[in-house]
């Protein structure tokens, strides 16, 4: 089975790229590397690209069974001061991506989401039957994109 390993070249998805591969599956890596490095995709298949670039997405997505989606900016902070930034990339640009992997018979979608979805927990341990209440742009941003895997999920 083919993953595409969307953010592959970041913090998380190359770790995630290395244990899909130790577990035999062919990996690919999308990133247009504005937060990943090169280095971190050596050794990899990686196609260079923007997660809202559905022409570019196509023939890559017609080759894997698979999207695992670690693409995101993630800064809460940034999150707040500039929250056009992460609607964009993390809602509209994710959105792009899930219409792309749709349009391409994938079926097979996972998400990096967030425990930012949770806000401010009235309880710890936070389990997934915790409110879903974010408190900044960020956990909205990541909360928006559950509920239309939801939908879609549903849906599709
Ligand atoms: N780091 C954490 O502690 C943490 C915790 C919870 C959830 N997450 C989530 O895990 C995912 C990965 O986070 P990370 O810490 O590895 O961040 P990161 O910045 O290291 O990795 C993100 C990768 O995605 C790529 N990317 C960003 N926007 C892109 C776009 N539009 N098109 C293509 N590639 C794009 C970047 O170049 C980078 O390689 C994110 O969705 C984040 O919200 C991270």
């Amino acid at each position: 089975m083919a993953i595409l390993v969307v953010g592959g070249a970041g913090y998380i998805g190359s770790h995630a790229a290395r244990a899909l591969r130790r577990s035999g599956y062919e990996v690919v890596i999308y990133d247009n590397l504005s937060t990943g490095f090169l280095r971190l995709a050596r050794g990899f298949e990686l196609v260079e690209g923007d997660i809202a670039d559905d022409v570019r997405l196509r023939p890559v997505l017609a080759r894997v069974d698979a999207v695992m989606h670690f693409a995101a900016h993630a800064y809460v902070r940034e999150s707040v001061v500039d929250p056009r930034k992460y609607f964009r990339n993390n809602v509209v640009g994710a959105l792009r991506l899930l219409n792309s992997a749709l349009d391409a018979g994938i079926r097979r979608f996972v998400f990096s989401s967030s425990c930012a979805v949770y806000g401010v927990p009235g309880q710890i341990p936070i389990t997934e039957s915790t409110p879903r209440e974010p408190v900044n742009p960020y956990g909205v941003s990541k909360l928006f994109f559950e509920n239309a895997l939801e939908a879609y999920g549903r849906a599709y």
